[in-house]
Protein backbone atom coordinates (compact mmCIF):
# COMPACT_ATOMS: atom_id res chain seq x y z
CA UNK A 1 0.00 0.00 0.00
CA UNK A 2 1.51 3.17 -1.10
CA UNK A 3 0.35 6.46 0.78
CA UNK A 4 1.24 9.96 -0.89
CA UNK A 5 0.72 13.67 0.14
CA UNK A 6 -0.22 15.60 -2.94
CA UNK A 7 -1.21 18.54 -1.03
CA UNK A 8 0.71 20.33 1.84
CA UNK A 9 1.57 23.55 3.25
CA UNK A 10 5.43 22.67 2.87
CA UNK A 11 7.40 21.13 -0.33
CA UNK A 12 11.09 20.04 -0.32
CA UNK A 13 13.94 22.13 -1.28
CA UNK A 14 13.71 22.21 -5.26
CA UNK A 15 10.61 20.08 -5.12
CA UNK A 16 8.58 20.07 -8.71
CA UNK A 17 5.14 20.14 -6.22
CA UNK A 18 3.34 22.91 -5.75
CA UNK A 19 2.36 23.96 -1.73
CA UNK A 20 -0.39 25.68 -0.33
CA UNK A 21 -2.09 25.79 2.94
CA UNK A 22 -4.07 22.67 2.64
CA UNK A 23 -4.10 19.17 2.46
CA UNK A 24 -4.78 15.97 0.56
CA UNK A 25 -3.42 12.42 0.63
CA UNK A 26 -3.39 9.95 -1.63
CA UNK A 27 -3.78 6.04 -0.91
CA UNK A 28 -3.30 3.80 -3.56
CA UNK A 29 -3.54 -0.09 -3.12
CA UNK A 30 -3.81 -3.09 -5.12
CA UNK A 31 -7.72 -2.64 -5.07
CA UNK A 32 -8.01 1.32 -6.13
CA UNK A 33 -6.86 4.29 -5.02
CA UNK A 34 -8.94 6.47 -2.44
CA UNK A 35 -8.19 10.66 -2.85
CA UNK A 36 -8.26 11.84 1.13
CA UNK A 37 -8.94 15.84 0.84
CA UNK A 38 -8.45 17.90 -2.10
CA UNK A 39 -6.25 20.69 -0.67
CA UNK A 40 -7.78 24.65 -1.21
CA UNK A 41 -7.58 24.67 -5.07
CA UNK A 42 -7.82 22.32 -7.90
CA UNK A 43 -4.97 24.20 -9.41
CA UNK A 44 -2.60 22.87 -7.05
CA UNK A 45 -4.18 19.68 -6.57
CA UNK A 46 -4.10 18.81 -10.29
CA UNK A 47 -0.78 20.17 -10.64
CA UNK A 48 0.53 17.80 -7.67
CA UNK A 49 -1.45 15.05 -9.82
CA UNK A 50 -0.09 14.97 -12.57
CA UNK A 51 3.83 15.10 -11.50
CA UNK A 52 2.41 11.53 -9.68
CA UNK A 53 1.35 10.59 -12.97
CA UNK A 54 -2.18 10.15 -11.85
CA UNK A 55 -5.09 11.08 -13.97
CA UNK A 56 -7.95 12.13 -11.68
CA UNK A 57 -10.51 9.59 -13.65
CA UNK A 58 -8.06 6.96 -11.95
CA UNK A 59 -9.35 7.66 -8.65
CA UNK A 60 -12.33 5.45 -7.50
CA UNK A 61 -13.59 7.00 -4.21
CA UNK A 62 -13.40 10.28 -2.41
CA UNK A 63 -13.18 10.56 1.47
CA UNK A 64 -13.49 14.23 2.81
CA UNK A 65 -11.81 14.97 6.49
CA UNK A 66 -13.80 17.60 7.09
CA UNK A 67 -16.05 20.71 5.19
CA UNK A 68 -13.16 23.34 5.71
CA UNK A 69 -11.93 24.94 1.95
CA UNK A 70 -8.39 24.14 3.00
CA UNK A 71 -9.58 20.64 2.72
CA UNK A 72 -12.02 21.11 0.00
CA UNK A 73 -11.38 23.76 -2.66
CA UNK A 74 -9.73 21.26 -4.90
CA UNK A 75 -13.39 19.35 -5.19
CA UNK A 76 -14.91 21.75 -8.25
CA UNK A 77 -11.93 21.38 -10.05
CA UNK A 78 -12.38 17.39 -9.92
CA UNK A 79 -16.24 17.10 -10.29
CA UNK A 80 -16.16 16.82 -14.23
CA UNK A 81 -13.58 14.16 -14.25
CA UNK A 82 -14.52 11.75 -11.17
CA UNK A 83 -18.30 11.57 -11.90
CA UNK A 84 -20.16 8.86 -10.54
CA UNK A 85 -17.46 8.04 -8.12
CA UNK A 86 -18.23 7.42 -4.33
CA UNK A 87 -17.63 10.71 -1.83
CA UNK A 88 -17.24 9.39 2.13
CA UNK A 89 -17.87 12.12 4.72
CA UNK A 90 -19.76 12.67 7.62
CA UNK A 91 -22.98 13.90 6.96
CA UNK A 92 -22.64 17.67 8.90
CA UNK A 93 -20.10 18.40 5.97
CA UNK A 94 -22.79 20.45 4.40
CA UNK A 95 -22.89 22.48 7.53
CA UNK A 96 -22.15 25.78 6.52
CA UNK A 97 -18.54 26.99 8.74
CA UNK A 98 -17.54 30.72 9.45
CA UNK A 99 -14.00 32.51 10.64
CA UNK A 100 -13.89 35.43 12.22
CA UNK A 101 -10.75 36.79 12.22
CA UNK A 102 -10.86 40.64 11.58
CA UNK A 103 -13.74 42.48 9.80
CA UNK A 104 -16.74 40.26 8.55
CA UNK A 105 -17.48 36.67 9.12
CA UNK A 106 -15.94 34.67 6.17
CA UNK A 107 -17.51 31.31 4.92
CA UNK A 108 -14.80 28.56 5.27
CA UNK A 109 -17.21 25.57 4.39
CA UNK A 110 -17.55 23.82 1.34
CA UNK A 111 -17.15 25.11 -2.15
CA UNK A 112 -19.89 22.98 -3.61
CA UNK A 113 -23.37 23.03 -3.17
CA UNK A 114 -24.84 19.89 -2.03
CA UNK A 115 -27.18 19.21 -5.11
CA UNK A 116 -23.88 19.77 -7.48
CA UNK A 117 -22.32 16.88 -5.24
CA UNK A 118 -25.23 14.74 -5.60
CA UNK A 119 -25.94 15.35 -8.99
CA UNK A 120 -21.97 14.26 -9.99
CA UNK A 121 -21.11 11.59 -7.34
CA UNK A 122 -22.70 8.85 -5.25
CA UNK A 123 -22.51 10.19 -1.84
CA UNK A 124 -21.62 7.64 1.25
CA UNK A 125 -22.62 10.12 4.03
CA UNK A 126 -22.48 8.08 7.99
CA UNK A 127 -21.35 8.84 11.32
CA UNK A 128 -20.38 5.24 11.66
CA UNK A 129 -16.92 4.00 10.28
CA UNK A 130 -17.51 2.86 6.71
CA UNK A 131 -15.44 0.98 4.38
CA UNK A 132 -14.06 2.63 1.49
CA UNK A 133 -11.74 -0.02 -0.41
CA UNK A 134 -10.86 -3.38 1.56
CA UNK A 135 -8.85 -2.37 4.64
CA UNK A 136 -9.47 2.03 4.43
CA UNK A 137 -11.93 2.71 6.79
CA UNK A 138 -13.30 6.23 7.32
CA UNK A 139 -12.84 6.30 11.76
CA UNK A 140 -16.39 7.64 11.68
CA UNK A 141 -17.12 10.13 14.13
CA UNK A 142 -14.79 10.91 16.69
CA UNK A 143 -17.47 10.45 20.19
CA UNK A 144 -15.85 10.23 23.00
CA UNK A 145 -13.16 13.78 23.23
CA UNK A 146 -11.88 13.74 26.85
CA UNK A 147 -8.78 14.73 25.85
CA UNK A 148 -8.24 18.34 24.41
CA UNK A 149 -9.47 19.16 20.64
CA UNK A 150 -7.66 20.97 18.04
CA UNK A 151 -9.69 24.10 18.39
CA UNK A 152 -9.78 27.46 16.86
CA UNK A 153 -11.34 30.09 18.25
CA UNK A 154 -12.48 32.21 15.56
CA UNK A 155 -14.53 29.13 13.65
CA UNK A 156 -17.92 29.00 14.55
CA UNK A 157 -21.51 27.52 13.09
CA UNK A 158 -24.67 29.20 13.23
CA UNK A 159 -26.71 27.71 16.13
CA UNK A 160 -30.41 27.82 16.98
CA UNK A 161 -29.36 30.92 19.60
CA UNK A 162 -27.18 32.37 17.15
CA UNK A 163 -23.00 31.79 16.34
CA UNK A 164 -21.69 29.46 18.35
CA UNK A 165 -18.11 27.65 18.53
CA UNK A 166 -17.95 24.73 15.41
CA UNK A 167 -18.19 21.49 17.07
CA UNK A 168 -16.44 19.99 14.75
CA UNK A 169 -18.47 16.72 14.34
CA UNK A 170 -17.61 15.69 10.72
CA UNK A 171 -14.06 15.91 11.91
CA UNK A 172 -13.08 12.28 10.63
CA UNK A 173 -9.78 10.41 9.91
CA UNK A 174 -8.87 7.54 7.53
CA UNK A 175 -7.31 4.65 8.96
CA UNK A 176 -5.65 1.68 6.86
CA UNK A 177 -5.57 -1.84 8.05
CA UNK A 178 -2.12 -3.01 6.98
CA UNK A 179 0.68 -5.98 7.85
CA UNK A 180 2.75 -3.76 10.50
CA UNK A 181 -0.80 -2.77 12.09
CA UNK A 182 -3.19 0.53 11.34
CA UNK A 183 -2.07 3.32 9.57
CA UNK A 184 -3.75 6.54 10.33
CA UNK A 185 -4.22 9.36 8.30
CA UNK A 186 -5.53 12.41 9.95
CA UNK A 187 -6.83 15.92 8.06
CA UNK A 188 -6.71 18.45 10.42
CA UNK A 189 -7.87 16.68 13.95
CA UNK A 190 -10.21 19.40 14.92
CA UNK A 191 -11.26 16.72 16.97
CA UNK A 192 -8.44 16.23 18.53
CA UNK A 193 -5.02 14.04 17.64
CA UNK A 194 -5.35 11.88 21.10
CA UNK A 195 -9.39 12.08 20.52
CA UNK A 196 -8.68 10.38 17.35
CA UNK A 197 -6.00 8.07 18.12
CA UNK A 198 -8.15 6.64 21.19
CA UNK A 199 -11.29 6.32 18.96
CA UNK A 200 -9.19 4.62 16.45
CA UNK A 201 -7.99 2.28 18.86
CA UNK A 202 -11.77 1.34 20.47
CA UNK A 203 -13.27 1.33 17.18
CA UNK A 204 -10.72 -1.25 15.70
CA UNK A 205 -8.30 -2.83 18.36
CA UNK A 206 -5.51 -2.94 16.67
CA UNK A 207 -1.89 -1.61 17.52
CA UNK A 208 -1.54 1.96 15.23
CA UNK A 209 1.81 1.82 13.34
CA UNK A 210 2.03 5.12 12.07
CA UNK A 211 0.15 8.43 11.80
CA UNK A 212 0.25 11.21 9.26
CA UNK A 213 -1.16 14.40 8.54
CA UNK A 214 -2.07 17.29 9.86
CA UNK A 215 -2.88 17.04 13.99
CA UNK A 216 -3.61 20.71 14.79
CA UNK A 217 -1.22 21.17 17.49
CA UNK A 218 -0.33 24.76 16.38
CA UNK A 219 -2.34 26.30 19.50
CA UNK A 220 -1.22 23.96 21.77
CA UNK A 221 0.12 24.88 25.02
CA UNK A 222 3.11 22.69 27.15
CA UNK A 223 0.65 20.65 29.01
CA UNK A 224 -0.84 19.83 26.15
CA UNK A 225 2.06 19.08 24.03
CA UNK A 226 3.32 16.60 27.28
CA UNK A 227 0.08 14.77 27.55
CA UNK A 228 0.72 13.70 23.64
CA UNK A 229 4.26 12.82 24.00
CA UNK A 230 3.39 10.59 26.97
CA UNK A 231 0.17 9.27 25.01
CA UNK A 232 2.47 8.35 21.81
CA UNK A 233 4.63 7.04 24.04
CA UNK A 234 1.87 4.69 25.79
CA UNK A 235 0.93 3.98 22.35
CA UNK A 236 4.02 2.97 21.18
CA UNK A 237 3.44 4.34 18.02
CA UNK A 238 6.66 3.63 15.56
CA UNK A 239 6.49 6.29 13.00
CA UNK A 240 4.74 9.53 12.65
CA UNK A 241 4.26 11.87 10.19
CA UNK A 242 3.26 15.30 11.12
CA UNK A 243 2.42 18.04 8.09
CA UNK A 244 -0.73 20.64 7.27
CA UNK A 245 -1.75 22.07 10.48
CA UNK A 246 0.78 20.78 13.40
CA UNK A 247 2.55 23.33 14.23
CA UNK A 248 6.73 24.34 13.88
CA UNK A 249 6.45 24.36 17.45
CA UNK A 250 4.44 21.22 17.96
CA UNK A 251 6.74 19.59 15.26
CA UNK A 252 9.95 20.37 16.83
CA UNK A 253 8.90 19.41 20.45
CA UNK A 254 8.01 15.99 19.23
CA UNK A 255 10.86 15.37 17.06
CA UNK A 256 13.05 16.02 19.75
CA UNK A 257 11.28 13.58 22.11
CA UNK A 258 10.59 10.76 19.30
CA UNK A 259 14.15 11.58 17.33
CA UNK A 260 13.94 9.47 13.81
CA UNK A 261 10.14 8.03 14.33
CA UNK A 262 9.29 11.52 13.36
CA UNK A 263 9.47 12.30 9.86
CA UNK A 264 8.42 15.68 7.88
CA UNK A 265 6.00 14.84 4.97
CA UNK A 266 5.19 17.83 2.97
CA UNK A 267 3.58 17.28 -0.87
CA UNK A 268 5.17 14.55 -2.75
CA UNK A 269 6.04 12.08 0.08
CA UNK A 270 5.68 8.72 -0.57
CA UNK A 271 4.96 6.23 2.45
CA UNK A 272 4.89 2.66 1.82
CA UNK A 273 3.19 -0.25 3.90
FE1 LIG B 1 -9.92 22.56 9.41
FE1 LIG C 1 -6.79 22.09 7.66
Amino acid sequence: MKVTCVVDDAVCDHSPFWGEHGLAFLIEMNSGRVLFDTGQSGTVLLHNLNLLDVEPKAINALAISHAHYDHTGGLPALLDQVTGIPLYAHPDLFRERFSRREGPLKSVGLPSEREVLEQRLELRLSAEPMEILPGVWTTGEVTDRAEPEGRSANHLVHGVEGWEPDPYRDDMALVLETDEGLVVICGCCHAGLLNTLAHVRRAFDVDITAVAGGTHLLHADEAHLRRVIEVLRELGVPRLYFNHCTGLRAYVTLAQAFGEKVAPCPAGTTLSF
